[in-house]
């Protein structure tokens, strides 16, 4: 506990259902009407290239605020060597404490965390505006190509952050998302029947969703 009453701890399992509330809550109607990233969080807690030690929470006062995981991942070098590397998110803040400077603490938090893991580097789906504060940078400057990204597409939203230095150096190759964060996709059933267990909201069609 610090002056704020901030604790960042890892999520036990009786917080579960709370913690994929909470990500339901912060990025309900963000990037598509209603969202996906609560049944991701509840299916890849069970996948093997989950990270337990970096699945985290953030409590205020005692209330869950945030939440942010990490998945083992790997860059397809294109010399033939697969980079071991991580993946991280869903990363959320709940709503109501949104823009308050708690994302960006403890997205620091589970770097620092990640690094003494030994994580080298990370990449994944994001917005430079809040990531590009906690070091990360576009992937194609530090040599990787998102999978499947046509050629000369806009590929700003795929970033990386070097954690051990010169980790990916001479590094060129391909990141693919492990296939877990397609889950809601790939199984509509198991999604719209997980979704029914929480609260009924509903769903809009906002400017500025990205689905
Ligand atoms: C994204 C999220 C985790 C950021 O947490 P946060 O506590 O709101 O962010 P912070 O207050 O720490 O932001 C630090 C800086 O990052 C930038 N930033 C944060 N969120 C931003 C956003 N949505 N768009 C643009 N810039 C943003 C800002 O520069 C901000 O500083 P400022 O408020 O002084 O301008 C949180 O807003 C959230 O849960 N959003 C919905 C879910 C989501 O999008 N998760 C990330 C998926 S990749």
């Amino acid at each position: 506990m610090n002056q704020d009453n901030i604790v960042i701890r890892r999520e036990r399992p009786d917080d579960r259902r709370a913690v994929e509330n909470l990500v339901r809550e912060s990025f309900w109607n963000v990037y598509r009407p209603g969202c996906y990233e609560h049944f991701v969080l509840h299916r890849l807690r069970d996948d093997p290239a989950f990270v337990p030690e970096l699945d985290l929470v953030m409590e205020k006062d005692g209330e869950l605020i945030g939440q942010n995981m990490f998945m083992r991942a790997r860059i397809q070098a294109d010399d033939g060597r697969d980079i071991p590397i991580m993946t991280m998110g869903p990363i959320c803040i709940a709503p109501a404490y949104k823009r308050q400077g708690y994302g960006k603490r403890l997205l620091d938090e589970s770097l620092d965390r990640a690094s003494a893991m030994g994580c080298g580097a990370l990449c994944f789906e994001g917005n430079i505006d809040f990531y590009g504060k906690s070091g990360f940078t576009f992937a194609s400057v530090c040599g990787i190509r998102y999978h499947g990204l046509p050629e000369g597409a806009d590929a700003s939203f795929f970033l990386c952050r070097v954690l051990i230095p010169g980790y990916l150096d001479g590094v060129k190759g391909v990141y693919a998302p492990p296939e877990g964060y397609f889950a809601a996709e790939q199984d509509r059933e198991a999604f719209e029947r997980f979704d029914a267990l929480f609260p009924p909201k509903q769903k809009l069609k906002l400017p500025g969703q990205l689905f």
